[in-house]
């Protein structure tokens, strides 16, 4: 029997100086896709799977996604006086419980695995999902949830991954596998090692590690050692590295499509296709995107 996966980490902690200057203010997890900031699709996704604890790693100036996940009750007062009940059900149905939520501060920007490290107090010892909000899925089951159902079965760690082209590998955090041929949606391929943002002539696949991660409580002792990688910062994913021979490690291709958010063409082109998979907005949308393709 495998633990089920209850807490989600969120490293929200990040600059987002890609995004300047809309980000100078504002958090880049408050970064709209539609009408919808990131960080709430990767809340509600961790709620669709299950998660009942959800713990962010933030930073100073982070404040406004504190305020998002909270009540806001002059709104709702007003939005209720005025009979809007669908505005009302849009900023409170999604917002969890109270006492669900948890908010700690990485003091200081040392990497994605210091970020994650910063929540080990809050993992009680059992099995942590990650999310980067950077990373939004369109699915038709929330990506998460695909790899939850995924651990019931096989336990141990799970990451995304999917394949990129052989010039991006030094972007992400690439997989070494024995898994021959493509892999399709819905695959689980045995990792054998991860290395995180190695140049094409190094890179043991094109298969890429994407912002969702399941993984054994043990990861938080190898955060531990805080040892430098890439970039002279604390690795998530040599810490994953180190738990391969130990834990079982595999990697799911999930159903879905990935949008890099943290970056200005995906984040643009998240806008265009959740747009279009909305069906109070497609037709119209559709229209408009004639007008520029004519
Ligand atoms: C992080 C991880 C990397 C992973 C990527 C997915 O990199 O370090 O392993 O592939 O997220 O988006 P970042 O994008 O924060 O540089």
């Amino acid at each position: 029997m495998t633990v089920r996966v209850r807490k989600a980490i969120f490293p929200v902690g990040g600059l987002g100086t890609r995004f300047l200057p809309a980000t100078k203010s504002m958090p880049k997890e408050m970064l709209s896709v539609v009408d919808k900031p990131l960080i709430q699709y990767a809340v509600e996704e961790a709620r669709a799977a299950g998660i009942e604890q959800f713990i962010f790693v933030t930073g100073r100036g982070k404040a406004a996604i504190e305020d998002h996940f909270d009540y806001s009750f002059e709104l709702e007062h007003t939005l209720a006086s005025r009979g809007r009940k669908e505005a009302l059900a849009s900023v409170r149905e999604w917002v969890p419980e109270p006492g669900q939520m948890a908010y700690l501060r990485q003091q200081e920007p040392l990497g994605l695995g210091h970020a994650v490290w910063c929540a080990r107090n809050y993992a009680g010892g059992e099995p942590v999902a990650v999310l980067l909000a950077d990373d939004l899925i369109l699915s038709r089951k929330p990506c998460l949830a695909q790899m939850i159902d995924a651990h019931a079965r096989i336990g141990g760690n799970i990451v995304a991954t999917m394949e990129v082209p052989h010039a991006h590998t030094s972007r992400y955090g690439v997989i070494a596998t024995d898994h021959k041929g493509p892999v399709n949606e819905g695959d689980v391929v045995p990792v054998l090692g991860l290395v995180e943002k190695p140049s094409p002539d190094k890179a043991p696949s094109n298969l890429a590690v994407i912002g969702r991660y399941i993984l054994v409580p043990e990861i938080f002792d190898e955060l531990e050692r805080k040892e430098r990688g890439a970039d002279g910062e604390i690795q998530l994913t040599d810490a994953m590295a180190r738990l391969i021979g130990h834990h079982p490690f595999h990697a799911l291709r999930f159903e879905g499509r990935r949008f890099d958010c943290g970056d200005k063409l995906g984040f643009l082109e998240a806008n265009l296709a959740f747009a279009l998979a909305r069906d109070d907005l497609a037709a119209a949308w559709r229209e408009v995107l004639r007008g520029y393709t004519a």
